[in-house]
This record gives structure tokens, sequence and C-alpha cells, in this order.
């Protein structure tokens, strides 16, 4: 055969791979087992289509590392072109003038008929698409070793007084009631998860959206606190700087008995090969069924110049919405699709459980966005919320009617 011919067929063929294949950089914080299962489907469905992804990721659970690290590339003026950005982080990016819009993949793929208004309105900034929604993660859980909790012969609690006399007798048995890892977020996660059972979905909403003075100030935060304090009597003396994952990792071999943490840690027992019902149970936060704190992760996509670029950005995120994508991401991942008329013929009891629950709640007024998690407000009042609440847990003289007052000065001076 000519040589020159086949040289230029050869290269006549990589030119046109090339104009329809680009390169997405992805900077994301799934990096434990069920996590990165996840977002390696992700990965393959992009490589699929001929695309290249440059994966950047940032360990640290909820994000806060990451976030930090995007930060500093943006500055920079070297943004990647996909990143994991939710909640309220959407509004303060497109403020900010760094996202692209997606209304041109949104509008051909029928984006605002697939996912609810609540979901979609998180996505937009100024009415355009600028973000797409991966999941719903819930995140008033509690998970429990089925195992621990038959030998030691008790129930697994509904309640704040039945999770301390729970909590109690697990003690006895020599059995850490609590898995818990004592970071800032997690913190702030089991907190919110009381204040729910006790401020209720108005009650919480109050504080946490509105940012309500008396309500951040009021008895009922005071009692949550009082609560709280009164939780860190059943975790153990190590988990101070203790990951989420590792946390659950206790849960799954039994060496504690429970864990109040978002359904991502679903994704631990389901990669460790633990069945909901059979090895663990999922039942709400104590003190919160019928209500349900959400948290919706998504990926938004930075202004980038170059066309083949661009191309591999719509790419990934018209596959962030297809019925397969959502399938085996968000088996692995321990959330519930983000599509109204996803089929969950697949998905555990915990997740059918989930799904059930949101429609409902969206009904009821008893869906409520996370604020340890980014959803209910700023990320300036977040972290406000986050100091007072982590600063009090640590501090085993901390009085709950000062730290209610703190809690407000602090949520009013990021405001
Ligand atoms: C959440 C995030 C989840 C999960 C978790 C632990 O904020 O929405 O997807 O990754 O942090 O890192």
């Amino acid at each position: 055969m000519n040589i020159k011919k086949t040289l230029l067929t050869l290269s006549l063929l990589s030119a046109t791979q090339f104009a329809t294949a680009g390169e997405v950089e992805v900077l994301h914080w799934w990096t434990s087992g069920g996590e990165a299962k996840s977002v390696s489907a992700l990965k393959d469905m992009l490589e699929s289509q001929g695309h290249t992804w440059k994966d950047f990721a940032v360990a640290g659970g909820s994000g806060t590392s990451a976030m930090t690290v995007l930060k500093t590339r943006a500055v920079s003026g070297n943004p990647p072109a996909a990143a994991q950005i939710k909640g309220h982080d959407i509004q303060e990016w497109g403020g900010l003038g760094f996202l692209a819009s997606l209304d041109d993949v949104a509008t051909a793929n029928k984006w605002d008929s697939l996912v609810p208004p609540m979901v979609s309105d998180i996505m937009k900034f100024d009415g355009e698409y600028v973000a797409v929604p991966v999941n719903v993660h819930r995140v008033n859980w509690l998970w429990a070793n089925k195992e621990v909790f038959q030998k030691a012969g008790v129930k697994v609690p509904a309640t704040m007084d039945e999770f301390f006399m729970v909590g109690d007798k697990l003690k006895e048995a020599g059995i850490i009631p609590l898995a818990h890892g004592g970071q800032a977020w997690q913190d702030a996660t089991v907190f919110e998860a009381v204040a729910l059972s006790v401020l209720g979905s108005d009650g919480y909403n109050k504080a946490f959206v509105d940012l309500d003075m008396d309500t951040l100030s009021g008895d009922q935060m005071v009692e949550t606190f009082r609560l709280f304090q009164k939780m860190h009597n059943y975790i153990d003396k190590n988990s101070p700087g203790r990951d989420w994952n590792v946390a659950t990792s206790m849960v799954i071999n039994g060496e504690a008995a429970m864990q109040i943490m978002g359904d991502w840690a679903k994704g631990e027992f389901t990669a460790a090969g633990k069945m909901p019902g059979k090895d663990y149970v999922c039942v709400p936060a104590p003190g919160t069924s019928g209500q349900f704190t959400h948290n919706v992760d998504s990926f938004a996509f930075f202004q980038l110049s170059d066309p083949e670029k661009q191309k591999a950005q719509q790419a990934l995120a018209a596959t962030i919405l297809t019925p397969e994508f959502q399938e085996v991401f968000n088996l692995n991942k321990g959330s519930i699709p983000v599509r109204l008329d996803a089929d969950m013929s697949k998905f555990d009891s915990c997740a059918v459980d989930s799904m059930k629950d949101f429609k409902a709640t969206a009904k009821s007024g008893d869906l409520v966005p996370s604020m340890a998690h980014g959803m209910s407000t700023t990320s300036y009042a977040q972290g406000a919320i986050y100091d007072v609440v982590t600063n009090f847990f640590n501090d085993p003289n901390a009085d709950p009617k000062e730290a209610a007052g703190k809690l407000a000065k602090a949520v009013k001076a990021a405001m």
C-alpha cells in the first residue's frame, strides 16, 4: 500500500476524532470506597464517548478542602472544566462570573421536565442552568449494625429519649454507641439532625434558611445544644479528626452500633457487600421520621475558550442526567436519582423509602435543605454556624444557653 496514502488516511481519521473529542478536568472529593466507585461510572461513560477525563480529586469529606483548592485555581485563572459545586455555592460562583451556561444542553434534553423545580432552581443562576444535578442525598439518617443491636438486646432508637436509653445499654455491653468523626462538618451534620427533631421543619427553616435571630438564640435552640452536648457521652475518645467513612466502617464491622450520617454512608455498606435489613438497618435520625433533609450534589462548568473542551463539557453535562448514569451512579453512591421518572426497581429498601419520603415531604413542607451541606444558606453563614457548633461540641464545660446566643451573634456577623 502507498505509504503516503496510509498516513493521509490516518491523519484524516484522527482529525475527525479530534474534532469531536475533548478533555474535561473534573474536580471532586469522592475518594471513599463507595464514592470512588460512583465517580468512576461517570468517567467511564464520558470516555466511551471518546472524551478524556482528567481526574482532579481532592480528598476530604463534604468538600471543604476541595473548595479551598478550587478557589486558588480559579483565582489564578486556571479553573478546571467542571467542579463539584452545590447549593448556595452555585450562586456565589455564578455571581463572580465564572460559570458557563448549560441552557443549550438543558433545552435539548428537556431538563426542566426531568427534575423537580426545587432542584432546578438551585442549578440556575440568573434564570440559566449553570450546573447539573447528580442525585438527591438524604442527610437525616441513622445507620445501625443489626447484629450488634440483637446481641445487646435493644431496639434501634426512633426518638432522642430512646437514643440515650439505648446508648446507655450499649455502653454497658462494651460497645461504642455512636461512631463519629470529630470534624466540623460531621459535628454540624449531627447537630442539624438534632435541631430538626427539636425545632420541627418550620423552626429548622426559620433558623437555617431565614437566619431568624429569635429562633437561632431561642429556647428550642438551647434545648438542641443541650441534647447535642449529651450525645458526646456516646462517642469514643478517638473520634477527633476521624474521617466519616472510617466511622462508617466501625458500624460495618461492629465496633460501634450506629452512625448519624447522610446516605453516602450507605455507599460504604454497599461497597463492603452489606445488605440493608440483613446486615444493617437504615432509619430516620432520632425524632425526624416524616422529615427529609436534602443535599443535592451537582457539577458546575467553568467558562473555557477551547471549543473541543466545551464539547466535552456538554457531553459530560448531558450524560449526568441520562437514566443509565442516574441508575448506576446512585446505586453505588447511596443516594436516589434526581430524575422524577427514575426506575427504582434495582434500588434497595433504604433508597425506595428515601424516594417515597422525598416525594411526600415535598408536599407536606417537611423537605428541608441541609445546613451542614451548603443547601440552606451562604457559605459565610454556614461557616459561622460550623465554628460555634464545633467549638461547643469540643468543650465539655460549654453552656447551651450561651452557645445559642453565640450562634445568633456569629450568624448576624456573617450576614
Ligand atoms: C457531602 C456530599 C456527598 C458526600 C459527602 C462526604 O457533602 O454531598 O456527596 O460526598 O459530602 O464527602
